[in-house]
């Protein structure tokens, strides 16, 4: 265990997070000419990695399109916003694991286990079971890929959001991206040979980089009070 950290120095965390909290805006315009250093990249990657998830099945990928005909033609396709996608210095698509993806039975769960949890065989196949009776008796989506795809795709959203923060710390720019067309970037991920659409698809996408201008509006939120309710 680690020493309690001083009063100065929370106050000083707590400071540092929340003026980051409000430096992260959804940035529509972004300088085509400023792109985020690798290192600045490598850091916001790592706070996706390092992302909680449910069982610790980790059911996303960050796709980074980089190539500059992958990225124009995912624009293109999915009628993502030009200003913010294709202008960034990084477009990133969030994957999350489909029903297949994330089956108690598949090849996904023997991968986490053996190869991230340490798992023995035995090990993995006691996890299968407990993971399918958790996935219908506990919260009741096995058999209904729809709802399946979702339990993973709101993993993914926690991996995007420490992404987001993380970003906003060291003051470089993003934006979620949900307006587009997602089967299409599913398919211009598959066409690409990055994601096999039967256990993966697009969730979301995001774009990072330094804005060109400023936000028109001010950041505005319902007031704590009404947000969080005390019983
Ligand atoms: C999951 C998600 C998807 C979003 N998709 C888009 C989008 O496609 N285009 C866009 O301009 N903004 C998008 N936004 C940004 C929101 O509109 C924005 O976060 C919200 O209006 C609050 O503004 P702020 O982030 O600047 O505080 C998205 C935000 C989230 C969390």
């Amino acid at each position: 265990m680690s020493q309690p950290m001083t009063a100065q120095l929370k106050n000083h965390i707590q400071s540092t997070h929340l003026d980051a909290l409000r430096f992260r805006r959804a940035i529509k315009d972004f300088d085509p000419d400023r792109q985020v250093d690798p290192a600045d990249f490598d850091f916001i990657c790592q706070a996706a990695r390092l992302a909680p998830s449910s069982n610790g099945l980790e059911p996303w990928n960050i796709i980074v399109l980089r190539g500059p005909r992958l990225r124009a033609e995912f624009v293109r396709r999915t009628g993502a916003r030009p200003e913010q996608a294709a202008q960034a210095s990084h477009l990133v698509a969030i994957t999350a694991k489909t029903a297949k993806g994330i089956d108690p039975d598949g090849d996904y769960l023997a991968h986490i286990g053996a190869t991230v949890l340490g798992m023995s065989p035995e090990a993995i196949a006691a996890w299968r079971v407990r993971f399918k009776t958790f996935l219908t008796e506990r919260i009741g989506l096995y058999g209904d890929d729809a709802a399946m795809f979702g339990y993973a795709a709101r993993q993914a959203y926690l991996a995007l959001e420490n992404m987001l923060v993380a970003a906003a710390m060291i003051e470089v720019d993003s934006c979620p991206l949900e307006g587009m067309r997602y089967s299409e970037a599913t398919a211009v991920l598959a066409e690409a040979g990055l994601i096999d659409p039967t256990t993966d698809a697009f969730a979301v996408a995001a774009v990072f980089g330094y804005r060109s201008a400023d936000p028109k509006r001010p950041q505005t939120r319902r007031p704590l009070e009404e947000v969080v309710r005390w019983a």
